[in-house]
């Protein structure tokens, strides 16, 4: 079993950071052969999309040395996602929505030919059976019902885009109002959410 946990907050002790860690934790205790891949994008400096991505449909042969080179990263990210049957995802939210580096991550790994086709009926997600969980950190509460619900662009995203690339089964784990008082309550009940998770996770593989 692999689990790649992914990182996305520019805060060395960031919740995000200490929720994806406590899913690794639990996850390790049910899984001790398991392995976990890291990739930590507050230190992974990612290529934005430039002219080279153009050939990033194509095969190898037909494309050019620069826009070879230029792919290895999303080659690479790739494959750490298809090898993956887990994926945990920490993403603060930043003006509303993911922060640029998670952003810079999603132009990587979605990519026609190795993670979307066309058929006759539009695009199809290649990617399946992986169990996505996305550990959210915001200064405020953007909950069903709540007037903010509609400024969160956060969550909408990134189902869309699991989705999109054939992997819906999403779940969101929120650590709201960080910016506020009852920071610490919501913290630590949300490390019990996460730590629920990971055991309801490996029970639902063993059977
Ligand atoms: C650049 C930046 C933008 C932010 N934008 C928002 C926002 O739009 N809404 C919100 O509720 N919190 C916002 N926050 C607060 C963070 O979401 C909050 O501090 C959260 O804990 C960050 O996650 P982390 O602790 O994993 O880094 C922002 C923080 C930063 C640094």
């Amino acid at each position: 079993m692999k689990l790649l946990r992914i990182d996305s907050s520019a805060r060395s002790s960031s919740v995000t950071r200490q929720l994806t860690a406590k899913f690794v934790e639990e996850w390790k205790k049910n899984h001790p052969a398991g392995e976990v891949i890291q990739r930590d994008l507050a230190t992974t400096v990612l290529p934005q999309i430039t002219d080279h991505w153009a050939g990033a449909h194509l095969e190898p042969s037909q494309l050019t040395p620069a826009q070879r080179n230029y792919l290895a990263t999303s080659d690479h990210l790739i494959e750490e996602l298809q090898a993956a049957d887990t994926i945990v995802i920490g993403a603060p939210m930043y003006n509303f929505a993911i922060p640029s580096s998670l952003k810079a991550w999603i132009d990587q790994i979605v990519r026609m030919g190795k993670t979307i086709g066309y058929g006759p009926s539009g695009a199809r997600g290649l990617l399946a059976n992986k169990r996505v969980i996305i550990v959210t950190a915001r200064g405020g509460a953007y909950g069903k019902g709540s007037p903010a619900e509609k400024f969160d662009f956060q969550e909408p995203y990134l189902r869309h885009i699991f989705g999109f690339i054939g992997l819906p089964d999403v779940t969101f784990v929120h650590a709201e109002n960080q910016a506020r008082e009852e920071a610490g309550p919501r913290l630590a009940a949300v490390a019990e959410e996460i730590r629920h998770l990971a055991v309801e996770q490996s029970q639902q593989v063993a059977h």
